[in-house]
């Protein structure tokens, strides 16, 4: 049985094989529609989260499975105290698969410690979120046509932010992919990121500025200020809206540059993009359905 906690659990040619499924869904959807039929997901989300939950509820749906869950820690028997070895166990006897949100780094992976069922990490704390990787590498793979020989600019809380870590750990594996990283310098990737990217000769740059940089940029990836895991206010309030991508910046970017964001946004990418050909943050949230369908199908080992 196999889980999924971090992106590196797939090997790079595994990774290519469920993208190659993915869009194989996406082509011939009603060839998959019940592929799950008889199996149930459970979705067990201990911090909000509108996109993750939905979308797996979604890819499940989609493939004639059905969905059982609880969206919020308060309404779950963590409110008495149960911890999540022991909720796993009970999920177990119900489900056949379960995604699981966590405030707390790693937590998912103490749970499939003890699970019968695969467990997909959808998120712990500020650590990993690979099935939002999967999502970012497979949107990347399908209208870049490679993972490979590009510049990504990373912008906003790369200290915070899940996301970035997840793709930045997920993207050192391909050959010719060059790091911009742009953040306020509070809000810089972790050491551990750097001495990644150093240990194996992966170039990076770290910049203030996003204007100066966005010229060189194949892909720009834009995130929240992640206001949930700051310990003051008055440095969320003061960081927040230190990137807001508009229209004039985006004058500055090459004509096939994306612009990709895990979503949801805040004020960091102005509404007035939205209609840019580059804009692709919300065909992403496409694709994060399709490659949590072939994930849900590779993790039951189920073939169409
Ligand atoms: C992200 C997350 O939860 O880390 N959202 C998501 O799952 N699409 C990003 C964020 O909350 O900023």
């Amino acid at each position: 049985m196999r889980h999924l906690m971090n992106p590196l659990d797939f090997s790079v040619d595994e990774l290519d094989r469920l993208f190659d499924l993915a869009n194989d869904i996406e082509a011939n959807p009603d060839q998959y529609k019940n592929a799950c039929h008889g199996k149930k997901l459970a979705t067990c989300f201990y911090e909000p989260s509108t996109r993750t939950r939905l979308s797996f509820e979604a890819a499940m749906l989609n493939l004639g499975g059905s969905v059982i869950g609880f969206s919020d820690a308060a309404s779950s028997s963590a409110a008495k105290g149960e911890s999540v070895s022991d909720t796993i166990r009970v999920i177990s006897c119900f489900a056949d698969i379960c995604a699981m949100r966590h405030p707390k780094e790693g937590a998912p992976m103490v749970a499939a410690g003890k699970s019968s069922i695969p467990v997909i990490n959808a998120g712990d704390g500020g650590h990993q979120h690979p099935t939002q990787t999967l999502t970012d590498l497979l949107t990347i793979r399908s209208l870049k046509g490679r993972l490979n020989n590009f510049t990504i600019g990373l912008c906003g809380d790369l200290k915070f932010g899940r996301t970035a870590h997840s793709l930045i750990n997920a993207l050192a594996r391909y050959e010719g992919v060059k790091f911009i990283f742009i953040s306020p310098r509070e809000l810089m990737v972790p050491d551990y990121v750097t001495e990644m990217l150093n240990d194996r000769n992966i170039p990076y740059e770290e910049v203030i500025r996003l204007e100066a940089i966005m010229p060189k940029l194949d892909l720009l990836y834009m995130t929240r200020v992640q206001k949930e895991r700051f310990f003051n206010e008055e440095d969320y309030v003061r960081l927040k809206d230190f990137y807001i991508l508009d229209k004039a910046k985006m004058e500055l970017a090459g004509p096939d540059m994306l612009v990709l964001h895990p979503l949801p946004r805040v004020n960091e990418i102005s509404v007035e993009i939205d209609d840019d050909p580059r804009a692709a943050y919300f065909k992403q949230v496409q694709y994060g359905v399709y490659v949590r369908m072939a994930l849900i199908l590779t993790l039951l080992g189920i073939h169409v």
